[in-house]
Formats: structure tokens, C-alpha cells, sequence
């Protein structure tokens, strides 16, 4: 799919503030510091639309991106870093938690997953809420680039291999690199799928 345009509407600290729902949108969480915001811009193609940092916690608000002029790309904050107050932490995961339930043009959930890590518990108690809440996710391990293919190749066998002990099948899995700028058409063909088929 081409990309046309990309524009950054608004940041909102709910789900109640955010643009009206009247185009498909595409959400993007997981861990801090695993990448989103830098596959948001490696998706449009540009440098700086989504704010990056190599420092945690960077992205605290719910962020939409026109596309296109016709669907939504919105960053999330992240979950789990540890030096965020406890407070916070439990209000970054109210605002996505009720992002996610409540947002009623959400197409599917892009959970990020960095594939250097077995398995983590809030990843996996994350994904079965989603489970749970019937709201729709893929699958996507970042920064390829940062191990060899046969590392992938592992890690990835593993983490699907643990999940099935306890789910009987498993979401869409991408494997992604924004510095590379590897599996970033996959993604966006996902979505363009998905914008002809939900009408
Ligand atoms: P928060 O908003 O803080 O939750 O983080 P985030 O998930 O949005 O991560 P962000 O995109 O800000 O990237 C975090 C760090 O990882 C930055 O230093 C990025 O340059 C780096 N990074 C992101 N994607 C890749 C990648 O594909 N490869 C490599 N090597 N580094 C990456
Ligand atoms: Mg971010």
C-alpha cells in the first residue's frame, strides 16, 4: 500500500477525548522502549511523525495519525517500566485498557514484542485480557536487526511453543525491523486488507 499522506491530529489522555471514530484505526502497544512509535514512522515513511527516545516512557498520551486521509495509526504508551511511578503505571493502563475496550473503531491491536526475551508475564497475562476482552491483536516481534536470523528463528519457535501450552491457536505473527526496514510491507498489506474487507 502506498502512503500518501501521514498527519498528526491529536494526542489524548482518553479514550473519550480522542477524534471522532469515523475512520478504521490501527493501535500500536507493548513494553517501553520496544519500538512502536519507530514502526509507526518506518510504516508512513518518515523520520519524526511518531516522537521516539532511547529512553523509556517516552510516548504518555494516545496519539492519532491520519493516513491517508481515510484511517487512523494511533501510538499508545507504553506498559511495564519499572522507574515510572506506580502510580503512573496504573494510569497508562487504565487509559489503554479502556482505549481498548471502548474504541469502537478499532480494527486490530498491533502488541509489540521484542524477540530477545522469553516470554514475559505481563506480556502474556496482557494478550489473554485481550482474550478475554474479544479485542483483536497480531503479533509483532521488533528490531530484527538486532539478532542473527537463526537467533530469530529460535527465539520466535520458542515464545509460539509457550504460548501454546496455553492457547489452542495463535494470532498473526510479523517479525519487523524499523532500522532495517524489514517486514514493514507485510504490515502495511495487512492493513489495506483489512481496510477492504471491514466495511
Ligand atoms: P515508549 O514510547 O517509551 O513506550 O517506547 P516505544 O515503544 O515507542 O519505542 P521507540 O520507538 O521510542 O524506540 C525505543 C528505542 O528503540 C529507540 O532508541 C529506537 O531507536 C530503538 N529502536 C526502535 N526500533 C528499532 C529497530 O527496529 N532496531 C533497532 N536496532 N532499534 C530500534
Ligand atoms: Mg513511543
Amino acid at each position: 500500500m502506498k502512503i500518501t499522506s501521514a498527519t498528526f491530529i491529536c494526542s489524548s489522555t482518553s479514550y473519550k477525548s480522542c477524534p471522532e471514530n469515523n475512520f478504521k484505526e490501527y493501535a500500536f502497544t507493548g513494553r517501553s522502549n520496544v519500538g512502536k512509535s519507530s514502526l509507526i514512522n518506518s510504516l508512513v515513511n518518515k523520520k519524526k511523525l511518531a516522537k521516539t527516545s532511547n529512553k523509556p516512557g517516552k510516548t504518555q498520551l494516545i496519539n492519532h495519525f491520519l493516513i491517508n486521509n481515510n484511517w487512523y495509526l494511533v501510538d499508545l504508551p507504553g506498559y511495564g517500566y519499572a522507574k515510572t511511578s506506580k502510580t503512573k503505571r496504573h494510569e497508562f493502563k487504565e487509559m489503554i485498557n479502556s482505549y481498548l475496550q471502548k474504541r469502537e473503531n478499532l480494527i486490530c491491536l498491533f502488541l509489540l514484542l521484542d524477540p530477545r526475551h522469553k516470554p514475559q508475564e505481563i506480556d502474556t497475562e496482557f494478550m489473554k485480557w485481550l482474550a478475554q476482552k474479544a479485542i483483536p491483536f497480531v503479533i509483532v516481534f521488533t528490531k530484527s536487526d538486532k539478532l542473527s536470523k537463526s537467533e530469530i528463528k529460535k527465539n520466535i519457535k520458542n515464545y509460539k511453543q509457550e504460548l501454546l501450552t496455553e492457547w489452542d491457536s495463535l494470532p498473526e505473527i510479523f517479525l519487523t525491523s524499523s532500522k532495517a526496514k524489514n517486514g514493514i510491507n507485510d504490515i502495511l498489506d495487512f492493513i489495506k486488507n483489512l481496510n477492504r474487507k471491514i466495511n
